[in-house]
């Protein structure tokens, strides 16, 4: 007889405000700072997990293909970590589906780490509390942590493993932002966020940008917290900007933003001079994030368009927390 324990979970993806780049400890990666991100309504990672005692190994479906051997090696990392942390011995199919182009500076890795880690969990039968969950799902993939809670997420870096977890500061309701996404390249990126963390303190500007993280992060918090978007805009912009010269000066030197990448962050700040609410931030991709007030994101979608036409524009709402879909024993 053997016993198989299956669940399924979905998360959303994630856009930080605030960013996280750099680890002070890499292996658990905990972050330099605490950041701080939206969760994505529209983005969002299904996945399966099969724990059974007829497996010899693990396995790793995305998007009903057979995964990569990077992207394999890194979840059965994360399921080894699993393993160890919630007692269990056995093997796990993992099976996962995004519904948006995976490596393009759109976090699949924080969806992806976020509905494994609650599937994981759920298939063994345990109910974690949602700090645990958060802690977890860090430990496959930083930014994971933020998409476990919903709506509006802090992350604190906290000093040790178990204290550092993200939690929900205003629910997805709160605030009706939309994020208008141009999607420049749907490539995979040239240096994934694992390197690029690991080269962030080459830079000399690292330290600066971790030392002043917590004052943005405290003014984008009261920012939100107050709905006001001319507070909020300025400090996304100085965040994505000052991640992005760490990246710059790191060596060897990163590059993620494009010339297209550019023209639409300086045409960003002439519409917001007009009166759109709109702001920009860039993950470790060419993708412009383009933050708006929900009643200007039709027309920031639109002027995007009319910039480039060939430039794919993608818009969520704000997201909920992960969620159970589907738990199912077979005993067979
Ligand atoms: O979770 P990771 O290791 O993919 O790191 C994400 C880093 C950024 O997306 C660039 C910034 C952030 O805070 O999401």
């Amino acid at each position: 007889m053997v016993t198989e324990y299956t669940a399924t979970a979905r998360a959303h993806s994630n856009i930080a405000f605030i960013k996280y780049w750099g680890n002070r400890e890499p292996g658990i990666r905990l972050p330099a700072n605490s950041s701080l991100s939206m969760n994505l309504a529209a983005l969002h990672s299904t996945t399966r997990v099969t724990w059974s005692e007829a497996l010899a190994e693990d396995s790793l479906m995305i998007n009903e293909q057979p995964a990569a051997p990077a992207a394999f090696l890194r979840v059965r990392a994360h399921l080894d970590t699993l393993r160890e942390e919630l007692g269990s011995t056995l093997y796990a199919d993992v099976a996962s589906k995004n519904n948006f182009p995976m490596g393009a500076g759109i976090a699949s890795s924080a969806s992806a780490f976020a509905a494994l880690t609650v599937a994981a969990t759920i298939a063994l039968g345990l109910r974690l509390p949602e700090r645990e969950l958060s802690a977890l799902a860090r430990r496959g993939s930083g930014s994971a942590a933020r998409s476990i809670p919903a709506g509006f997420v802090e992350w604190r870096a906290g000093g040790a493993d178990k204290e550092s977890y993200a939690e929900t500061i205003a629910s997805p309701d709160y605030w009706p932002l939309e994020d208008v996404i141009a999607v420049i390249s749907p490539d995979h990126k040239h240096v994934g966020s694992t390197a690029g963390h690991a080269s962030a303190n080459t830079s000399i500007l690292q330290r600066a940008r971790v030392e002043s993280a917590a004052d943005r992060l405290e003014s984008a918090k009261q920012s939100v917290l107050a709905r006001d978007f001319e507070a909020l805009a300025p400090v996304v912009e100085e965040d994505s900007n000052l991640m992005h010269a760490v990246m710059m000066t790191s060596k060897p030197s990163l590059f993620y933003w494009l010339p297209k990448s550019l023209r639409i962050m300086l045409a960003v700040r002439e519409w917001r001079h007009q009166g759109l609410q709109v702001c920009y931030t860039l993950d470790a991709g060419p993708n412009v994030h383009c933050i708006c007030g929900a009643e200007d994101a039709a027309a920031v979608a639109a002027r995007v368009k009319e910039l480039d036409s060939d430039i794919e524009v993608i818009r969520s709402s704000v997201g909920g927390g992960a969620q159970i879909m589907n738990v199912n024993d077979r005993i067979g």
